[in-house]
Parts: C-alpha cells; structure tokens; sequence
C-alpha cells in the first residue's frame, strides 16, 4: 500500500492531528487523507498489512482450501468434506460446507461452558441508567435451554417460523438462541414496525409462533407491543401461540389458549436440552428488508457458512482479543444486531453488551456514560447517531472518559469524513482507530472494511475487501471498470455468509441480486475506488433509501401514501438530510376536489406512520398538481430527486416529458413543503 507524506507529523498528538485534519478538511476530505495504524495497536493486533495481504491472497486464489480451514473455528457435529457448490448464473445456487452438521446454539453457549461458563455473556444495559445485568454463559445457557424446551412443549419444531417482536432485552437473545437450538427459523421484526407491517412479515412466512413482550421501553416511553401484536394477529391466522414477555407490567389483554406468559412457560421448563442436529445449509433466520420494489424481501439465511461469517468477521474486524466488552448498539430487529450482537460475539465467546435505550436519554452524555460504567472497548455504532450527538457539541463526551475505548466501528450509511473526524478525535481521543464497515442484510456480514491493525485509514472510505470477497466496480452496462474509478458495485464470488434465497421466492432472488448484471451479485450501491484501491460506497442507486441508517423502500411508502382515500398518486425519494443522511420526500397529488392543507399534511404523516412505523414518516410532502412523467407513463424520479435537493441547474433533460410544464410548477413550489 502506498503510503502518503505524513502531513501531520509535526503534529505529534494524534487528537491534535485529527482536529487539524477537521479544520483542513472541513466537510470533505481528500483520497490523499491518511491515518495510519497507531503503532501500539498494531503491536498486538491479531491481522497486520502483511498478514492481511498474505490471508486476502488464499482467499481469492484458494478460496476452498482458505474457507474449508477457517470453517474450523465453529464445532461441527459431522464435519463437512464438501466447502463451496456455487453458481451466479443458470440454476442460481450457494451451497457452503452442505453435508457438514452443526447447531449455532451450541456453538454460542454450550462449547464455552468448560472455560468460561461464568464469563459474562451478555450485559444488559436498560432504558434506565438504574437497570443493568449481568448474565453469564451459563446462566445464558440455562435460559436458552429452558425456553427451548418450552416451545417444544408447545409443539413448536425444526423449520417452524417463529416471529420475534420485541425490546431490547436479553430475552430476544435468548428466544433467538432457543430457536436455532430446536431448529426452528426465527424472523426478527422491529419493534418500531407497525401492526400491518408484523402482519404482512408474519404472513409472508407463514409464521405459527410470535413472541412478544406487553411494552417495550424507550427513552422513558412505552410502545405498546403486545396492542400492536393483537392488531396484526386479527389477520394473521398462522400464528396458534404467543408467548409474552413481562417487561413492564403494562396492563395487557392476554387471549386464552393462545397467550402464554413466557415467565410461567420458563419455569415450568428443564434446564437440560439436547440440541438439534442441523445441517450446514438448513435455514436460521429470515430478515426482511425493503428493496427497489414490492413489498419487503425475506432475506434467508443458513445455519454454517454464516455463523463461521459472523464470527470470523467479529474477531478480525474488530480485533476482538479475549476479555475485552463489546458493544454494538443496533438493535436486534437488524442484520446489525443478529450477526454482531448476538451470533458472530457469542459464537466467539466475547462479552456483548445489549442496550435498550437511545443515546439521548437521559442525555446525551449516555452512550458514553455506558462506555464509562461497563468499561467498554470495542463500541460500534451508526453515522446518523455520530451526526446527531455530534450537534450537541463536545461537552457530553468530555465530562466522560472513555479511556476504556480502544476501537470504534461504523455501519449502515456513509460516514461524512466530518462524522468521521469528530468520532476519531472527540469520542476517541485520536487514540482509536474507527472501522467503517460496508455490509448489507443480504451479506449476512461485514465484505468491505478496514482491519484496524492492517489497514491505514481515510475518513469516509469502507477501505478494502475482507477476505474471500471480490468487488467489481462496473459501468451500467455491466463492463468491469478498473483502476481508478466509479460505477456500480457487484461481488464476483460468494462468501460463506451471504444468503441463499429471498423466502418463498427464488425467482425473485434471482431476478433481485444476479440478473442486473449476469453473473455477479449486485449490492444495489454505488463506489468509486481510488488509486489506492480503497473503496468509497456513495450511496443506493435504486430506489431504495437510506434513512437514519435504516433501509426503506420508496415504493412502500408510496403505497401507503396512495392508500390513503385524498391521495390520487404519490412518489417518494431521498433527499441529503444533516442527521438522518437521507430524508423521505413525497410528491403528493390530491384526489380531484380535495384542497391541501396542513391538517393534511400533519394527517398523511400520520398516516404514514401508522401503516409502516415511525420510521417511514415522511419529513417533506410536496403538494404536486402533476408528476413528472415519460410518454410511456413512467415517473422520472431523477428528476423528483434534483428538485428535493434543490439542485435545479442539474435537471437534465426533460423534453421527453409528456408534460415539462410539471416542473416548473415544481421547482416554484419547491418551498411549499412541510
Ligand atoms: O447502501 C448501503 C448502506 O446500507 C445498505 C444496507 O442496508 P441494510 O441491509 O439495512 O444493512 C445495514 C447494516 C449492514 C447498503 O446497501 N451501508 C451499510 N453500511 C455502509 C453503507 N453505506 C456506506 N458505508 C457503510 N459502511
């Protein structure tokens, strides 16, 4: 790697070097901005530049020899002989370690038992700075086997889809754990999901089995979960049981014969179980996420090539060294949360620390004030919190000391280099190197991202492939781009953990990720790569967007927005946003005779919020008598999003429009907005 004239190095204190970099750099910085492995992490990294170079190398030239040799690191119960049965094109297929057995269960608890079963697990922080836990591997283990047992009990078994909608509290680890330990495929809902958005997830799959919790608990407010799961079990016929998890005694209905408390249930269930034997390639979990279209996608994951994924990620990303406390502070509902809360640190036997709360409650100090209080070391977290604690100034992170910390990681959108900088010399003293990891629901884990003890860094760039994944940067007519360049991200291999198939669709899988460009799995994202090779995720360049790092689809917003009875059409796109990195904008045409006013835009937001969640409210609508459209009738959307970013000198085109009077109408009413 070539390294560039350290420009800094009059500048001896790093946390010096890092603020002068902020003042040079302001907003942006250059390829050319650099900072290099602090010499003393590198000293006992486990991953340095050569052994990165060396690993990268195998992994491409010999990807069965590299991957049948880390697949070691997880206990099979029938070891495998076969590694990898591929193929991106024809009958489209991903096989990894297929006649191996194993069960993740047992691999996240029961094999730490002898070492370090009274090791902490998980410690669990609550909403409420007065609320934390404890829990070892073997109370973890206990706890997991007892519900287990239980939901076997209830006739629940291997291939069962069970729905898990819940807070942040250990017990939605646990319920995760029990199911991969009976073989049973959960699929995790956000809490902050609406009752149709659980129904339609529910019934997507099928699911017989929810698990829920009476409220879950939020920055001091309650959200009503089990109200919410009433509502969605009206129409969802699937589901025969539901166990309640009592979180806050909140006063709930419970219906006989399908309601059970899970307390009851656990206590009543044997400590002991035997878990299930599965096979390599049988399903763990489904996760739905939003795509360009239609309604959400069943990302499916599998039992063996994730979870030696997850956990060979979780060590080297971020040098995860025995004893120290993790915490990544996504929440469960997101692939964020299954392979880096749960699966990847426990399969590794680390200390994962669970948070149930927000960063800015009771203030905006707390994200630290837990780092200060659990003695935190590894603290992984998103751009948009960066953004947003970042407005509230230095105070709240310096009356905290975080000596404790000794990497930092972010995921789930671009980090501006000003996040970036912030994050490096303000939360980390300049001390900790910052790993941005480029991921997707669909990857299962991390494929783009600094090893801190390999790779020198540059503030806004994911950095490098990890092992075993090849991008291929192409144009849009799917010629590989090399050297330099921008375009379209593909991956030209599979990778132990990416997922084999959308539920109940293939077809759509295929047509989804290998059909853009035969061949190559397309991430849907946009990257430049410079002339160090280092690469620059800039964005989605579907109609997809990126909202406060979680994934929307515009299109589900537009149906809401349609369904409402005074809205005759309505388009959706992202807009750049300070905090959230992209905004939700609509364009909204009334129904004939209906007058727009901000009871109806207070009304539709609402509305929005009611049918998909609160994070799906849009937070500009723009009254459009007419929508910019092709001849053909096809909204042009491009232009939609120029005039949201009041970017008007750079419409483009529009004579193709059946009507370019549209946008004038538009961009004069640009300001008319929420
Ligand atoms: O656009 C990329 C963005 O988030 C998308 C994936 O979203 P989701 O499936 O919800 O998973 C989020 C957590 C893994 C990607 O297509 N994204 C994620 N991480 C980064 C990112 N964009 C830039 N830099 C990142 N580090």
């Amino acid at each position: 790697m070539r390294r560039r004239a350290d420009r800094g190095a009059a500048l001896a204190d790093p946390r010096e070097r890092a603020r002068a970099a902020i003042r040079e750099a302001s907003v942006t910085t250059t390829d050319n901005t650099l900072f290099p492995v602090p010499a003393d992490f590198a000293k006992s990294a486990l991953i340095n530049d050569d052994t990165y170079q060396k690993w990268y190398d195998r992994s491409i030239t010999d990807p069965e020899g590299f991957w049948g040799e880390h697949a070691k690191r997880i206990d099979w119960i029938r070891p495998f002989t076969k590694v990898k049965d591929v193929s991106f094109t024809g009958d489209v297929h991903i096989k990894w370690f297929e006649d191996g057995t194993l069960n993740v269960a047992a691999n996240c608890l029961d094999r730490h038992l002898d070492e370090r079963g009274d090791q902490t697990a998980i410690i669990w922080e609550g909403d409420s700075p007065d609320e934390s836990e404890h829990i070892t591997y073997r109370d973890l283990h206990e706890r997991v086997c007892r519900l287990a047992n239980a939901m076997e009990g209830l006739g629940i078994k291997k291939g069962d889809r069970v729905t898990i909608y819940l807070p942040m509290i250990p017990e939605a680890a646990v319920a995760m754990l029990a199911c991969a330990r009976i073989g049973a495929i959960h699929s995790i809902v956000f809490g902050g999901f609406s009752p149709d958005s659980l129904a339609g997830r529910i019934q997507d799959c099928d699911s017989n089995v929810l698990i829920t919790a009476d409220e879950g608990l939020r920055g001091g407010r309650k959200v009503p979960l089990k109200v919410n799961a009433d509502k969605a079990l009206e129409t969802s016929w699937s589901v025969k049981h539901v166990i309640v998890v009592k979180r806050t005694g909140g006063d709930i209905h419970m219906v006989s014969g399908r309601d059970y408390w899970y307390h009851d249930l656990v206590a009543k269930a044997s400590p002991e179980h035997k878990p299930a034997e599965q096979n390599a390639e049988d399903p763990l979990f489904i996760l739905y996420t939003s795509g360009s279209t239609g309604k959400p996608k069943g990302v499916l994951h599998t039992t063996g090539g994730y979870l030696v994924y997850a956990a060979m990620t979780h060590q080297y990303v971020f040098d995860y060294h025995e004893g120290d406390v993790y915490w990544c502070t996504a929440d469960v509902g997101w692939v964020t949360g299954h392979s880096y809360i749960v699966y990847g640190p426990l399969a590794n036997g680390a200390t994962t620390l669970m948070f149930e709360g927000i960063p800015n409650y009771p203030d905006s100090s707390r994200f630290w004030q837990v780092v200060d209080k659990h003695k935190v070391n590894i603290f992984y977290t998103a751009p948009t919190a960066i953004r947003a604690l970042m407005r509230e100034g230095e105070g709240p992170v310096k009356k905290t000391s975080r000596q404790s910390l000794r990497l930092l990681g972010s995921v789930g959108e671009p980090i501006n280099p000003e996040a970036w900088l912030w994050y490096h010399s303000v939360v980390g003293d300049g001390r900790c190197p910052i790993v941005d990891t480029w991921w997707q629901t669909e990857t299962g884990g991390i494929l783009i991202s600094p090893l801190p003890g390999a790779t020198a860094l540059k503030p806004g760039s994911a950095t490098k492939p990890f092992f075993g994944v090849k991008p291929m940067i192409v144009d849009a007519a799917g010629g590989e781009l090399t050297g330099a360049t921008e375009g379209n991200l593909c991956i030209t291999d599979a990778w132990p953990g990416m997922m084999r198939t959308v539920y109940g669709d293939h077809e759509r899988f295929v047509q989804t990720y290998f059909s853009t460009y035969r061949g190559y799995y397309f991430t849907g994202d946009g990257c430049r790569r410079d002339e160090d090779g280092y690469y620059w995720i800039t964005g989605r360049v579907d109609d997809v967007i990126n909202v406060s790092g979680h994934r929307m689809g515009t299109a589900e917003v537009e149906s809401a927005l349609v369904a409402h009875p005074k809205v005759a059409e309505a388009a959706v796109v992202g807009y750049p946003h300070d905090i959230k990195g992209q905004g939700i904008y609509a364009y909204v045409t009334l129904v004939n005779g209906v007058h727009p006013s901000e009871d109806l835009r207070k009304e539709l937001v609402g509305w929005v919020r009611k049918e998909i969640g609160p994070i799906a409210s849009p937070d500009l609508i723009q009254w459009a008598p007419g929508l910019p459209k092709t001849r053909s009738g096809k909204i042009m959307r491009r232009i939609l999003r120029k005039i949201a970013a009041n970017e008007y000198d750079a419409l483009g085109d529009i004579s193709t429009l059946a009507d370019p009077t549209v946008v004038e109408d538009l961009v004069d009413n640009r300001m008319n907005r929420v």
